[in-house]
């Protein structure tokens, strides 16, 4: 049964909160363009507010087994898990509020936490997103030994490599890093990227705005007894000495990138690379023209399941 965002479900508090934002039907019926702009949008708003995952559907009828709702089939979505407890309590007004302009319906589930690490170690197996890293969880045996591994317990931070953006994401460090460069990885998540760039050779530090993730990502760093800094906040937080960097990977939205751009761009040297990912297909055209503007020429643009990942060259 659905429940309110108060924490008010019959006294059943979740350990975390699902925020389901259904798509209005404007948004539906405005063709492809105008659902990929909702999309984006939406998954903006969820990461600001602190979101510690995203999960999309495109309409297809599905059953979260750890929700407790059956989803309407033919009406896409937008998730987000938020922590449940205290920090919920002075969230989930502020969530509310800042989804209403997004129009269609909300709906607030509790999720107990057992449910959520059985949902993730469900779907989450050893993965190789290009041709030389894998990224094997931490409970599976790695298939090739002697590949290049990370090693991955994701807990509630974004960053299995099972999504097309991350995948993209290594294909491109694959193609970019040389052993000894220096790179950053802004959105961090569970520290996959840095993590894949250290084992291609670089000297790599991390960023992320989320306090989650930014645990998440330390403690796969030290299980890795990787020479990786893994700050929180946005790349503005990173010290200066960050600088002149060989390349910048930014696996974060279209609408982020688009108010970041210049503050990633700024830390790279002459004709060293930034990355970017997790730009929907149709926002592509526009955030391209606008890192165009400022100077930065592409060098690869890569696409998968409807999303695109760039790599560009920092005038
Ligand atoms: C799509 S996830 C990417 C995770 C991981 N890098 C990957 O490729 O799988 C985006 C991450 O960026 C973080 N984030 C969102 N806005 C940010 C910002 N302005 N600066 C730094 N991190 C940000 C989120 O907390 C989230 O962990």
């Amino acid at each position: 049964m659905p429940s309110d965002p108060n924490g008010g479900s019959g006294g059943h508090q979740g350990a975390w909160w699902a925020v389901t934002a259904h798509c209005p039907s404007a948004a539906l019926e405005g063709g492809a363009g105008a659902l990929a702009a909702w999309l984006d949008d939406v998954s903006t708003r969820f990461y600001t507010l602190g979101a510690q995952g995203l999960e999309y559907e495109d309409g297809v009828a599905v059953r979260a087994d750890w929700v407790d709702e059956g989803l309407p089939p033919g009406r896409p979505f937008v998730r987000a898990y938020f922590p449940g407890g205290v920090e919920w309590e002075a969230r989930h007004r502020r969530v509310a509020a800042a989804l209403e302009g997004v129009g269609g319906e909300l709906a607030f589930h509790p999720v107990q936490d057992a449910d959520w690490a059985h949902a993730w170690q469900k779907f989450f197996h050893a993965v190789r997103p290009g041709q030389r890293v894998w990224i094997v969880p931490v409970w599976e045996a790695a298939p090739d030994p002697d590949g290049l591994i990370v090693r991955l317990d994701p807990g509630m931070a974004f960053g299995t490599g099972t999504h097309a953006t991350t995948a993209l994401m290594i294909g491109l460090l694959e193609e970019s890093v040389r052993p000894g460069q220096r790179w950053l990885d802004v959105g961090t998540g569970s520290g996959i990227l840095a993590l894949a760039a250290w084992r291609l050779g670089a000297h790599v530090s991390a960023v992320d705005i989320d306090p989650v993730a930014v645990d998440a990502a330390r403690r796969n760093v030290a299980a890795h007894e990787a020479p990786i800094a893994v700050w929180r906040g946005t790349v503005r937080d990173v010290p200066t000495r960050e600088r002149a960097l060989d390349g910048v990977a930014a696996n974060l939205t279209a609408d982020i990138l688009l108010g970041e751009w210049r503050g990633l761009a700024d830390r790279v040297r002459a004709r060293g690379r930034l990355l970017v990912s997790g730009i929907i297909e149709e926002r592509w055209p526009e955030v391209g023209r606008a890192l165009g503007a400022g100077g930065l020429v592409p060098t690869a643009v890569r696409r998968r399941e409807g999303w695109v990942a760039a790599a560009l060259a920092v005038p």
